[in-house]
């Protein structure tokens, strides 16, 4: 499948955060994220979960590390499907309904991440995956079936993506090249999913959004994965969190990367830069090129809002095959998320509509209306209507540090 995957900066200011979540380990955390199995009623608003209620979730289930060694034939290295800072994701086998361990090829196909003690993520963030996915449901992330949790191994199970991430066919060599339908197919995915996390009656703020944790399936429908740096939004009249600079170099939006300052706009950002690696098939930092060019945004923006000059930052992989107005129109919208200035962003659902209408110009509002009216999430109605408790003392950090996320090759 070639998942193996190159490295790539992220920037973390939160070092010491990370040790303080790996020490509370094999301890109940008291950490508390908010619920959001709480449906309509503003009186049952999400409340901060413990980690045994996040754990007793009734739609995952809970693994032993027995049946996943034997799911996926003891970690064999063949059934490596790729490396990223959480550590190695294995192909498994399970009963499609008792949910044991199955033979390979039969059952259901699972894809298992298991955590490194080593890695960068620890186990806040492998709880906060745990509660956000168990209680998210959309097409467009990636669906947890369950967890392990046994003496220092966790792990999480996931419904398999047979197509494995955006970033292995954008940037690697051997895929086919992925066409343009395609890869408008897949950006209007992801902007569903975006939309749904960030119109959920309890916005939730993805802050991981990269090629890598988009997956596809076998249909190139693309799912969002990774919620371990996932955080509830601002609720009442706040504008903003404050939080440790998290996320991944050359993703995270400028003002949140200087300030600490985190809104929904940090991931319409990071979403004009995979729009962006999309149209061009450049990678957001690109080590191999020398000098300012390396970044692909201060490369590939001066050229966005010309017409003419676009297709010298058109992918050479899709050989011309594109319609120039759609091109034009997807630079114009990558160029509107990547405004320096947060609040002239537009929001996901605009730029959902405006993909919609690229994709399919004579149904596209149709299809983005009926799209919100799918949704599983009620609509945000004001904003006071949304409080949500964050007992975590968020810290700024205008001195982000800059590490490397260890991948497989
Ligand atoms: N559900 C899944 N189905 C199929 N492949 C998967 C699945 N989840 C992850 N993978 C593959 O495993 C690899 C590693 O994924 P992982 O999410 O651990 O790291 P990453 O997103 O590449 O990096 P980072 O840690 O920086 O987010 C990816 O290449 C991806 O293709
Ligand atoms: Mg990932």
């Amino acid at each position: 499948m070639g998942n193996c995957l190159d490295s790539s900066a992220k920037v973390d200011a939160a070092q010491s955060s990370r040790s303080t979540s790996r020490a509370s380990k094999t301890t109940p955390s008291s950490l508390t994220i908010p619920s959001y199995s709480d449906k309509s009623n503003a009186l049952s608003l999400p409340t901060p979960r413990s980690e045994g209620e996040i754990l007793s979730s009734p739609n995952l289930k809970a693994f032993t590390f027995n049946e996943l060694k034997n799911a996926t034939r003891n970690f064999r290295p063949d059934s490596l499907l790729g490396e990223g800072g959480f550590g190695h994701v294995y192909k498994g086998w399970i009963d499609e309904h008792t949910y044991t361990a199955a033979k390979p090829g039969s059952g259901m196909v699972v894809a298992v991440k298991r955590l490194k003690p080593e890695g960068f993520q620890g186990h806040k963030e492998w709880l906060t995956e745990v509660n956000y996915l168990g209680q998210l449901h959309h097409p467009n992330l990636v669906k947890l079936i369950g967890y392990c949790l046994e003496g220092d191994n966790r792990l999480l199970v996931y419904e398999f993506m047979p197509k494995g991430s955006l970033e292995n066919h954008l940037f690697r060599r051997g895929p086919q090249p992925l066409s343009w339908s395609i890869r408008m197919k897949v950006a209007i995915g992801a902007a569903r999913g975006l939309s749904f996390l960030h119109n959920a009656k309890s916005q939730v703020i993805y802050r991981d959004f990269k090629a890598s944790n988009i997956l596809l399936d076998a249909e190139f429908n693309s799912k969002l994965s990774d919620f371990g740096l996932a955080k509830a939004g601002p609720t009442g009249d706040r504008t903003h969190v404050s939080t440790q600079v998290m996320g991944t170099q050359g993703y995270a939006a400028p003002e949140y990367v200087a300030t600490g300052r985190l809104t929904a706009k940090s991931d319409v950002y990071s979403f004009g830069v995979v729009l962006l690696e999309l149209l061009s098939g450049r990678r957001a930092v690109d080590k191999t090129i020398a000098g300012v060019d390396q970044n692909l945004v201060d490369w590939a923006k001066p050229y966005l809002g010309d017409k003419r000059r676009l297709f010298r930052i058109m992918d050479s992989k899709l050989e011309g095959q594109y319609p120039q107005k759609g091109a034009f129109m997807a630079a114009t919208l990558a160029l509107q998320c990547l405004n320096r200035e947060a609040k002239a962003r537009p929001p996901m659902i605009e730029v959902l509509a405006t993909l919609e209408h690229i994709e399919a110009p004579k149904h596209a509002s149709r299809n983005s209306l009926s799209e919100h009216q799918r949704v599983h999430a009620p609509i945000r109605k004001s904003p006071a209507r949304n409080r949500t408790p964050l007992n975590s003392t968020p810290t700024a950090s205008p001195l982000p540090s800059v590490r490397q996320s260890p991948r497989a090759r």
